[in-house]
């Protein structure tokens, strides 16, 4: 059996170059056992591989008794080769899309095939960035089950976000039931446990025509899905930060506290010249003072000192994050003193780890931080104590390993 490493699937993000093996005209029906022994060992199928003209041919799940104690499920893998996944787009089967008509409210969304979309040139989104996205993930359990964490926060922001770009959103039921439907559409792309998670990336814009700056007539809410690994090159290990003094993320009054499409395409230039240096993000400052740290181009930022964990307090100028909220209840659980305040630059560099958190960093230690010339490191060179437990608790708990005291997760299948 052939297994060909196609340009097509060569992708990069934060991560390492992606090669996505595949079949020709059929696809093995892999059953994990490869990767961990306590996969049932079920014999190989096979099953044709999904296309646009099978797509009203759902992949089927076949549960299976485990000869222990344990239910374990039998799943179906699509045929990406899992140890080489980083954070880069792998097109899966299906997106969800939903509109929302002139005058009218979001209704009948439907599964459709991934795929490229028409947007009308003087769509909102693309002439005045009316456009907001999400981001969380759903992991695979050893038994072969989904797991959400905590979608319905997602949905709360989305629609904070969508009050302040005067955009109307999905309720919070139906942002849910849409990301079940697109996470169990396109389940064969959960990677298997250990190796990775589905990012599941909402969007809602404004599609509507306009061409006086106004807001749109019309809006779609997507939902499409990758498989993904670790979101910086460096995995696991720590990050080394530059912090930057002539660009600002947010500014008071603005959108920073929202996750709208422009919030990230004004940190690129500064993330490029960092990366250009050798770092490998920015960590900004308060644009008033110019010495309080807000936050990470794409995370959250914590400081540990002794047995206090302090995070920059949510002013309307830092992305409310449900990973930065779920590890302060973490930090609290486990008996830290947690303290959302001003924190500024001299503190950082006189504290004993750093770590940033967010959907796709999920918990990343920092190695070093320079600022104005001047390189502080910590952690010895390697994953702080603190980021170490608070990263294990959580990711435990999303992947199902531990129990949810916290009831954040829930199971798809
Ligand atoms: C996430 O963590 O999900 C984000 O939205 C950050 C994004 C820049 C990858």
């Amino acid at each position: 059996m052939g297994c060909a490493f196609a340009s097509a699937g060569v992708i990069h993000g934060g991560g390492a170059l992606l090669s996505r093996c595949h079949f020709d005209r059929i696809t093995a029906r892999r059953l994990s056992s490869c990767s961990s022994p306590s996969f049932i060992p079920l014999k190989v199928q096979y099953a044709v591989r999904a296309s646009r003209s099978l797509l009203s041919v759902p992949y089927g799940i076949r549960c299976e008794a485990a000869p222990s104690t344990v239910s374990r499920q039998a799943f179906e893998l699509a045929d990406v080769c899992w140890d080489d996944i980083g954070f880069g787009i792998i097109p899966t089967d299906y997106m969800y899309v939903m509109r929302c008509p002139r005058d009218g409210e979001f209704s009948n969304g439907t599964l459709e095939p991934y795929g490229n979309i028409e947007l009308s040139p003087s769509s909102g989104v693309l002439n005045y960035g009316q456009g907001l996205f999400e981001g969380l993930k759903a992991y695979r359990k050893e038994d072969g089950s989904i797991l959400l964490f905590r979608p319905e926060e997602n949905g709360v922001r989305m629609r904070m976000g969508a009050e302040r770009l005067c955009m109307p959103a999905p309720t919070i039921e139906q942002f849910v039931d849409a990301v079940k439907a697109t996470v169990l559409a396109n389940k064969r792309w959960v990677p298997p446990p250990g190796k990775g998670s589905l990012y599941i990336r909402p969007l809602l814009m404004g599609t509507g025509a306009v061409l006086g700056l106004a807001p749109a007539p019309e809006y779609t809410f997507l939902i499409y899905v990758s498989p993904v690994g670790n979101y910086f090159k460096e995995g696991l290990a720590p990050i080394n930060l530059v912090i930057q003094n002539d660009y600002h993320r947010a500014t008071p009054g603005g959108t920073g506290g929202i996750k709208t499409i422009g919030n990230y395409a004004s940190v690129l230039k500064a993330q490029s010249e960092a990366k250009e240096k050798g770092y490998s993000d920015v960590l900004y400052l308060d644009s008033v003072h110019k010495k309080y740290l807000e936050e990470v181009s794409s995370c959250n930022v914590f400081v540990v000192k002794d047995n206090t964990i302090s995070t920059p307090a949510i002013r309307g100028t830092i992305l409310p994050g449900i990973t930065r909220k779920s590890i302060i209840d973490v930090a609290v659980s486990l008996g830290f003193q947690v303290e959302e305040r001003l924190i500024s630059v001299e503190e950082v560099l006189d504290a004993d780890e750093v770590f940033c958190t967010g959907t796709a960093v999920v918990v990343s230690p920092v190695g070093s931080i320079t600022y104005h010339g001047k390189r502080v490191s910590y952690g010895g060179g390697g994953v702080g104590a603190v980021s170490q437990q608070l990263y294990s608790v959580l990711t435990r708990l999303q992947m199902g390993i531990a129990e949810d005291k916290m009831g954040w997760t829930l199971q798809l299948c």
